[in-house]
């Protein structure tokens, strides 16, 4: 792949950044690459109607090609560009929460290449609630297909300078409109079968869905030998560079319990970092030098865990911490999203104490 130069813009004004969307949209609708901001993660976004542009997406992620892209529009019309059908499960969700944080799986139009969609004849589509977003939309005039801008298996990006930390020379051009309000990527729900069915759960919640919807498909019980529903699932994700291991310890005892594990690690030689609240922060201040201490936010501040999570798995990239702790959160409305990332990014890796 040729290497390109690769600029930041950052975006302080929509109206006042014309000139900077125009040569966005120019960029995609000829058939290059874009990072820019969304309310979940940053995307990496090309014309989703355009194969070999997409094609360009994976090789930049260093992306397995089966897996499939979401195609983001700016309103309902553009839905209907990319949708065959909007399923009545589908048109609820939207009217409930588009634009926002979820992405509805649908039938795909014949317009919408195999290559979009690893193969399949369904498509993901998604309306974020993004001024930057929004506006490149419209610029570009098509859908824009994007995947978090994270090189495969990383941490999603949610400033732009992680976009450029993946993507540099890569790509042209990333549009900065500052940190990700909602930190994790969208919902994705399947609005193709008889019960709509929550294949990554997010920011919108089951409780949430489940008051538009009624009954949901019960959560998957996944099987080693059984393939996931959102292909991406098989993946590696999120993952940091040091090992990530989860501590799961009762209330009033998380505190000890990351003492214990600190302890342990350096008894055997390692360096280790936490990524933990600011109640657990202090307990292990004396412990672990400030620089490998990463605070989330308050204890049980899920918005702000949600929001904190990635840049906080990615701040040990450049130090020197070779294994790594992080606190768990209860699962339940967006704590379950929290800990699906979580388990994701620790590999399954999860020590309980009690
Ligand atoms: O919040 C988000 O959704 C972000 C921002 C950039 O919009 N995008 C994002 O894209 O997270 P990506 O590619 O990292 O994750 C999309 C997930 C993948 O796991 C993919 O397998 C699944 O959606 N997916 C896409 N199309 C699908 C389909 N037709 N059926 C089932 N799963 C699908
Ligand atoms: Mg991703």
């Amino acid at each position: 792949m040729k290497k390109l130069r690769t600029r930041i813009e950052t975006i302080f004004n929509i109206k006042e950044a014309s000139k900077i969307f125009d040569e966005a949209g120019e960029i995609i609708r000829s058939g290059g690459l874009v990072a820019f901001p969304t309310e979940t993660v940053y995307g990496l976004g090309a014309n989703g109607l355009d194969a070999e542009a997409c094609a360009k997406i994976y090789e930049a992620k260093g992306r397995p090609s089966d897996n499939p892209l979401i195609l983001h529009v700016a309103d309902y019309a553009m839905v209907k560009q990319a949708a065959a059908e909007v399923t009545p499960m589908a048109e609820r969700v939207l009217a409930a929460f588009a634009p926002g944080p979820v992405t509805v799986i649908l039938p795909k139009r014949d317009e919408v290449p195999q290559r979009v969609t690893g193969g399949l004849l369904t498509v993901g589509i998604r309306m974020p609630d993004n001024d930057v977003a929004r506006a490149l939309i419209r610029a570009a005039g098509v859908p824009i297909a994007a995947p978090s801008a994270n090189r495969s298996g990383r941490p999603s990006p949610t400033t732009a300078a992680a976009v450029f930390a993946d993507m540099d020379g890569k790509i042209p051009l990333i549009l900065d409109g500052g940190p990700c309000r909602f930190g994790v990527e969208s919902t994705i729900v399947d609005c193709t079968g008889e019960r709509a069915e929550i294949l990554r759960p997010g920011a919108v919640t089951r409780e949430m869905l489940a008051e538009v919807l009624g009954e949901l498909a019960p959560p998957p019980v996944l099987r080693e030998d059984e393939a996931p529903r959102a292909p991406g699932m098989k993946y590696v994700h999120y993952a940091p560079l040091a090992p990530l291991t989860l501590i799961d310890a009762p209330h009033g005892k998380v505190g000890a319990a990351f003492r214990a594990a600190v302890r342990e690690a350096t008894a055997e030689g390692k360096c280790p970092g936490v990524i933990v609240s600011k109640e657990t922060a202090e307990e292990v201040a004396g412990l672990v030098p400030s620089e490998h201490i990463a605070v989330t936010g308050g204890a049980g501040d899920l918005s702000a865990m949600a929001a904190n999570l990635y840049e906080a798995l990615r701040s040990f990239d450049d130090k020197a911490a070779n294994v790594l702790f992080a606190e768990t959160v209860e699962e339940a409305g967006l704590g379950v999203a929290v800990m699906n990332r979580l388990k994701k990014a620790a590999g399954g890796r999860i020590r309980f104490y009690n």
